[in-house]
């Protein structure tokens, strides 16, 4: 239901910060241990690698969750779109353990992958908003979103409930293998302090629709820029205001953008910059400066403690590996807005279907 909103989409932008209390009350004791089944952990902890395999929104959750594994339970892990590892498999390590994303649990593409995964005998983890679905069933394991249905075709709140199952996963997994790293990382208090900074920005959703009509209302094509944790988040953003706006929109490595793309800019070019990451902060500045003297209008969103007085959207500060789950949300707003304002049917974007059944 609906209720008083005119689209799931913003209903389900809404619907995020308590996503993630939920997540934490699921998921966590309020001694600070996790409430995750030790035969799961056993059977990760048991692998030499992880294999991420997803489609789309899920798969760009999916590039988070490799920051967390790999920082906080030190396995090496890759991330891979189902539909290209199906066709083009890699050369797996010895002991590989697969983990699904998938909101709905029934893409076709990541389905195949499974298969091959069952055939071969590793074993397997989906994460997945849909108890009973296909590959919650086919998989060794299951974790779910508890994200509620997701409506809008669009997926907004199934990936910031995947990215925080990843963060709980990877601290179940760090503090089980001794990792000070994991022990240190509070994340039932950062996973509240990413809701609260989330209630924050659905909050002041009205000062991102009048960015949105400002700069993305007729634009032809936009960009979304970033580097580490904020380029596996400008490529989500770039996918969700592209899918809903039509407004052809890439995400790019902000350092890599001269080597070609920058050709691109023109005068009125809207470039969305995310910026989190105090390491690479001055670059990704610089970067900004470049497209401004092309002509480019950037738009900034960055995090309280790096923002300028002319940054149009600030970020509450979280903890540095969850800052996907805060910057999304002005790109989903933004995206939702543009989608608006320029007339088109928000909640079901043309050509797309809210579960990929076919290959
Ligand atoms: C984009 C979107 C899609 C899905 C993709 C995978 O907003 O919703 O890119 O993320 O089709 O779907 P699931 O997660 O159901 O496997």
């Amino acid at each position: 239901e609906k209720g008083a909103y005119e689209h799931f989409m913003l209903k389900e932008i809404d619907e995020q910060p308590a996503v993630m209390h939920k997540l934490v009350q699921e998921y966590t004791n309020e001694d600070g241990s996790m409430k995750i089944d030790q035969d799961l952990i056993n059977a990760i902890e048991d692998a030499d690698r992880l294999y991420i395999v997803a489609a789309g929104t899920s798969y760009h959750a999916g590039l988070v969750g490799h920051e967390l594994f790999e920082k906080f339970a030190k396995i090496p892990t890759e991330v891979h779109v189902a539909s290209e590892f199906a066709y083009n498999q890699p050369l797996l390590s010895k002991k590989p353990f697969f983990i699904f994303l998938t909101q709905s649990g029934e893409t076709a593409d990541s389905h195949q992958v499974l298969t091959q995964v069952n055939e071969a005998g590793y074993p397997s983890l989906t994460i997945t908003n849909v108890a009973n679905s296909t590959l919650s069933r086919e998989a060794t394991y299951t974790l779910l979103l508890y994200a509620g249905p997701e409506i809008a075709v669009a997926s907004t709140k199934a990936y910031t409930a995947q990215i925080a199952v990843e963060a709980l996963l990877a601290k179940a997994l760090g503090v089980d293998m001794g990792y000070q790293e994991a022990k240190d990382f509070d994340v039932r208090k950062e996973l509240s302090i990413v809701a609260n900074g989330m209630q924050e920005l659905v909050d002041e959703k009205h000062d991102i629709e009048k960015l949105a009509q400002k700069y993305l209302a007729k634009a032809r094509n936009a960009f979304y820029i970033g580097r580490a944790i904020d380029y596996d988040t400008a490529i989500e953003a770039a996918l969700k205001l592209k899918e809903v706006s039509y407004i052809q929109t890439e995400g790019f490595a902000a350092g890599e953008l001269k080597h070609g793309t920058i050709a691109l800019i023109e005068e009125g070019t809207p470039v969305i910059s995310i910026i989190t990451d105090h390491t690479i902060a001055s670059h990704t500045r610089s970067n900004e400066e470049e497209v401004v003297a092309r002509g480019a209008n950037v738009i900034s969103i960055v995090s309280k403690d790096l923002a300028k007085d002319t940054d149009q959207i600030v970020l509450p500060t979280v903890h540095p590996l969850l800052t996907s789950l805060v910057a999304i949300i002005p790109a989903q707003l933004l995206a939702y807005y543009a989608s608006e304002q320029r007339g088109y049917d928000v909640d079901k974007p043309r050509n797309l279907a809210k579960s990929v059944t076919v290959e």
